[in-house]
């Protein structure tokens, strides 16, 4: 089956086909960030108006790309939520009246599913059990998966997310939105040990998280500091090492608690560098597998929601025509899936 996935749950318009057979055909993306920057963050009714502006040139580009037409669909999937409300409802009324229109079935996709099935898109995906770190700049989640839509949350931020950790911080220091990505640029150019930060939480029992600290003590340095050029990227060193060594220690203690054979990152935050090389080195030890998207699949896309939709409409799931968003959404109510991945 051919699946055409729409992702608007934020600052990015993105679309994809994914086909059961064949795996991801074609995506496109838009990006939202010239849109905000000047604000310094998102502006729900701006994003939902540009979403409005894009997503049906982006369908029309990604058919072209496949070498499809509207006809060859075999169903429509959108993010339903988590998200901002007006953004959702504009990808979610697109694909609930195409798919209506095409006379195909629609399926209303969780946002953070969608992450934690797209390190599945591989070629060679892992096999459930797996431990999921789902990093994004609204998630921060260790979750126990058994199966598609069997999750078990094992632990998630009491606070900020990682994600907005990164942005906040950013911002603090005076960096350009979005942050998180210029902080870790510039964490690159940072010398290890010139500060160091805490490891919120780490040194008691437990997988919940807690970020909002770390950024205090950042600007706590930050203020007190000469604020110059190489200052700043060794405190953003700093940030990002103990951001990347408090998601590994609780990385760490899920996998050791449970029968999970590799540990998948998905979400934003899963595309920094220091992350990867810091739970890469502790897959080595602990001799678990540990999958991590592209990078391009790590922030949002439409890929992930045509392939999380994909699993969910061959299991025969699929939506009434009421066009229903969820802007808060538990991700552990969804119902399991009994499916074998089908190919990429
Ligand atoms: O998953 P995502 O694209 O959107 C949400 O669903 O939130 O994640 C975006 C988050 C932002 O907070 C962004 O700053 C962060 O991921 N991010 C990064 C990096 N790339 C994106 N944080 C640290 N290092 C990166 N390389
Ligand atoms: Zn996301």
């Amino acid at each position: 089956m051919r699946v055409l996935g729409i992702e608007t749950s934020c600052d990015e318009t993105g679309v994809a086909i994914h086909d059961s057979q064949r795996g991801l055909l074609a995506q496109a993306l838009y990006s939202q960030i010239a849109l905000h920057a000047q604000y310094g963050g998102v502006v729900p009714e701006l994003a939902s108006r540009d979403h409005v502006r894009k997503l049906l040139p982006l369908i029309r580009q990604t058919l072209a790309e496949a070498g499809l037409t509207l006809g060859d669909l075999g169903g429509v999937a959108y993010t339903a939520g988590p998200g901002l409300v007006g953004a959702l409802l504009v990808g979610a009324a697109t694909g609930r009246a195409l798919a209506w229109a095409l006379n195909v079935p629609a399926i209303g996709v969780h946002h953070m599913e969608g992450h934690l099935l797209a390190p599945l898109l591989d070629p060679d995906p892992p096999a459930p059990p797996f431990v999921a770190l789902l990093v994004s700049g609204g998630h921060t989640q260790l979750v126990d998966v058994q199966g598609v839509g069997d999750y078990r949350l094992l632990g998630e931020t009491l606070d900020d997310a990682a994600g907005e950790a990164f942005d906040k911080t950013a911002k603090l220091m005076g960096l350009p939105y979005p942050g998180g990505p210029q902080l870790a640029a510039l964490a690159e150019r940072g010398r290890a040990g010139v500060f160091t930060f805490s490891r919120p939480m780490t040194d008691r029992p437990g997988l919940d998280f807690s970020f909002s600290g770390l950024k205090t003590q950042v600007m706590l340095a930050f203020e007190r500091s000469d604020r110059s050029e190489q200052t700043c990227a060794d405190i953003a060193h700093a940030f990002q090492d103990a951001v990347a060594d408090t998601l590994a220690i609780k990385c760490e203690r899920a996998l050791k608690q449970g029968n999970a054979r590799a540990l998948v990152v998905a979400g934003g935050v899963g595309a920094n560098r220091r992350l990867r090389a810091r739970l890469l080195a502790l897959g080595e030890r602990l001799r678990v597998r540990v999958c991590f998207p592209p990078p391009e699949l790590c922030t949002d896309n439409g890929a992930m929601i045509a392939f999380a939709g994909a699993l969910r409409l061959a299991a025969g799931a699929s939506e009434p025509l009421a066009i229903t968003v969820q802007p808060r959404w538990d991700m552990a109510g969804l119902a399991a899936v009994p499916q074998p991945v089908p190919a990429k």
